[in-house]
Order: C-alpha cells, then sequence, then structure tokens
C-alpha cells in the first residue's frame, strides 16, 4: 500500500525500498508493515510553509554565505536546474533547501567527528524558490567524500543533500545529487539502493552552458517530482 494523496501516485519500481540491508540504518528505520495513508487536514495542506517569505540574496550562494574572513576554499560550482512535473511541466515556488560537507568532506555539525578540517568560510547550507519557470541556481564549493561506518572502508561519494518543500509542509521531498563519472557510485549503499534505471537521475550532467569562464564549472540537475522520469528520494 502506498501512502499518495494526490491524484498521481508515486512511481514507486522507480524508487529505494524502504529496507535496503547493505544501508544498515535502513534495517533499523525502515517500515516493516504496509503504510497507512492519513486524510491530510485543512491546514496541512494550506498552512504557511516557513521560509518561502524570507530567503534572502545570499541564500543561494554558499561562498558567501558563511564567509567570515575570506573565501571557501575549494572547487567553486554552479549547481542549477529545474522541478518538475510528471508532464514535464515547471513547479514554480518550490523551496529548495540544501546542505553538504565542504571541500575536505566535513559538516559543520557535532555528529560529525570525521578527521578532516572545518572550513571557517563555509557553512554548507543555502536555499533558494524556484521562478515561474522552474527554475534554481546554487553558487557553492564541490563536496568532499566522507568516511561513514556503514561497513569497512566506507566512503560517502560527494554529493549534496536537498530538501524540496511545494505549496505544504506535507508536500516534501528529499532526495541527494551526485556528480558525473564517480567511482565511489559503485560502492555507496544509498546510491545503489536506488532501482538501476533510475538511480542515474540523481547524477547531475556536467554543462558547459552553466560553466562559467575562468570562474566555477556548470553542473545541471532537474528534479522530476512524480511519474516515470521521478527522481528517487531518499529512504
Ligand atoms: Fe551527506
Amino acid at each position: 500500500m502506498k501512502p499518495d494523496t494526490d491524484c498521481t501516485p508515486r512511481d514507486w519500481a522507480s524508487q529505494p525500498p524502504y529496507v535496503y540491508p547493505d544501508y544498515k540504518s535502513t534495517v533499523l528505520r525502515g517500515p516493516l508493515k504496509p503504510l497507512v495513508p492519513l486524510p491530510h487536514t485543512l491546514s496541512e495542506l494550506t498552512g504557511p510553509v516557513y521560509g518561502h517569505e524570507s530567503v534572502g540574496p545570499l541564500d543561494d550562494d554558499l561562498t558567501r554565505n558563511g564567509a567570515k574572513n575570506g573565501q571557501p576554499l575549494g572547487e567553486r560550482i554552479v549547481v542549477a536546474g529545474r522541478v518538475l512535473d510528471e508532464a514535464g511541466r515547471p513547479v514554480p515556488d518550490t523551496l529548495i533547501e540544501i546542505w553538504q560537507a565542504n571541500a575536505a568532506g566535513r559538516y559543520v555539525h557535532g555528529a560529525d567527528q570525521h578527521d578532516a578540517p572545518l572550513d571557517p568560510n563555509f557553512l554548507g547550507a543555502g536555499r533558494c524558490v524556484t521562478d515561474d519557470e522552474g527554475r534554481y541556481r546554487f553558487i557553492t564549493i564541490k563536496p568532499g567524500a566522507y568516511p561513514w561506518r556503514n561497513h569497512p572502508n566506507a566512503w560517502r561519494p560527494p554529493h549534496i543533500h536537498l530538501s524540496l518543500f511545494g505549496p505544504s509542509f506535507v508536500t516534501r521531498l528529499v532526495t541527494q545529487m551526485y556528480f558525473p563519472g564517480d567511482p565511489l557510485l559503485a560502492h555507496d549503499p544509498i546510491y545503489q539502493g536506488a532501482p538501476e534505471g533510475a538511480r542515474e537521475r540523481m547524477i547531475s550532467r556536467f554543462s558547459l552552458e552553466l560553466t562559467r569562464p575562468e570562474w566555477a564549472l556548470g553542473y545541471e540537475f532537474d528534479i522530476v517530482l512524480r511519474g516515470p522520469a521521478a527522481t528517487p528520494v531518499e529512504t
């Protein structure tokens, strides 16, 4: 049973299972019984979503929104794309929040004790709202790989976490974006947990059009919310 409440069901064939034993924490947290759909209340569907009106001008530039005394270290990149529905139509007014490790593979978070340096000029979080054409764009630093103890010698491939909020709190999607040609993808249970043929949709595309001469490489990443081309969501 699938807990969809809108008229376009999620294509579960392109989504990772809730429990994927190679990704060990899913065994502990994944539901083992069929999900029970809960009808949404009016306030859940129409209530205000924090953030849409308070996105600041630097929020989409991670090379500047955490700067204290200089620029963050690492490879500056542009990440941009569109949010699309199942018919390829743009989805405007979607709040996109991202978070990521710095160039050395370290998060600004107390739980991250990876022996790699923090960057005093990099917070690793940003947000923006899609425009009328469903477009978004971030300036950031290419994240580094980091170890995560899921299994012996486990390393997460460089990735950017994304959260998308639609018009209400119950319309949320969380996923991850990867980089093309990364050899760690073949060894990553989170990436491999999504079905073959769908997991590739989580890999961004290098884009010379988005690349700014003498400044930053560009990566294109479209997020499809529904339908047979849907972007896999996080388990
Ligand atoms: Fe991560």
